[in-house]
């Protein structure tokens, strides 16, 4: 059975622990077009066009990149204590009790932890911001995030029974899950480790998503993957290597699905040899971009 998540209404942003903040504002906002929503003596927020209070948390931390949270959006105040119940009866844990934000964006929240390591943080009442719209060139908010599983069946699981999220399609090495009408707002990457694969923005359109691809060559952050359009979510996609190994997507026409979609099973979703996405005019990924689609783990 396919269907929206009773418990969670979207993916919100992503927190990530970053070595340096300057150089990560810099970035952010001149270049992949995100801008300031709040700061801290140490940590950034940065918004889309969107009502999303924020996309990226940046907590200055030094080493190497890590992942704090993966931030849903709750559908109710009492989807919260829900969740840290169901986390507990399903083999993970309460990392914080349900409680006031105290960082920006504000609102009530539970985080919940899994055996491997992963955080989602489940929000209720977080602040929106009123000037929602969209703007050529510039996200409008979080697509969805990838986090790749040694154990794609067990999290997969989790997310079902903690988070009720479904699947929407499995292939040979990627379950997509779905908790809306976006065909997928978290993906799990089959891989010998548990650490972030990547994160996706929302442009409002591909020529977006085309013209991003330029901006970020002219920045000296080569295309890693695409132009492409993927098979499940069928959504066009550049994928990149921004600073600190952290691989960030702009794409775009992510595919709307209700509850009569149907989840497609490996063998629905195959290539050509030689193929890997539906347009065919991209190499493959590159070496570097499955590096560093390994390399940030979550914090501790
Ligand atoms: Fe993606």
């Amino acid at each position: 059975m396919t269907h929206a998540s009773s418990l969670v209404s979207g993916v919100r942003s992503v927190a990530l622990n970053v070595p340096d903040l300057a150089q990560a504002e810099a970035f952010f906002t001149g270049t992949w077009h995100l801008s300031v929503a709040a700061r801290t003596d140490n940590a950034l927020y940065l918004r889309g066009t969107g009502a999303d209070h924020h996309l990226l948390a940046l907590h200055q931390a030094e080493g190497a990149a890590q992942i704090r949270c993966v931030t849903l959006r709750a559908r109710s105040r009492a989807a919260l204590d829900q969740v840290a119940d169901r986390a507990q009866q399903h083999g993970g844990h309460v990392v914080q009790a349900v409680a006031p934000v105290t960082e920006p964006g504000g609102g009530t929240a539970v985080s919940i932890g899994d055996a491997d390591g992963r955080v989602f943080q489940l929000v209720w009442g977080d602040e929106q911001h009123t000037d929602a719209c969209e703007v050529p060139d510039r996200p409008v908010r979080l697509a969805h995030a990838v986090l790749n599983s040694h154990d794609v069946e067990t999290t997969r699981r989790f997310l079902e029974q903690v988070l009720d999220f479904s699947l929407a399609d499995r292939t040979r090495i990627m379950a997509f899950m779905r908790c809306n009408d976006d065909h997928h707002s978290l993906a799990l990457g089959d891989t010998d480790n548990d650490a972030l694969n990547h994160i996706a923005f929302l442009m409002p359109d591909l020529e977006s998503v085309m013209r991003g691809g330029g901006r970020m060559k002219d920045a000296g952050y080569s295309i890693e993957w695409g132009p492409g359009r993927h098979g499940p979510g069928n959504n066009a996609f550049n994928y990149f290597i921004g600073p600190f190994e952290v691989v960030i997507e702009y794409t775009a026409e992510v595919e709307q699905v209700d509850d009569s979609y149907q989840a497609g099973q490996p063998s629905d979703w195959t290539w050509p040899p030689g193929r890997v996405d539906q347009w065919g005019i991209s190499a493959p990924p590159s070496d570097r971009l499955k590096a560093a689609q390994r390399a940030v783990r979550f914090v501790a």
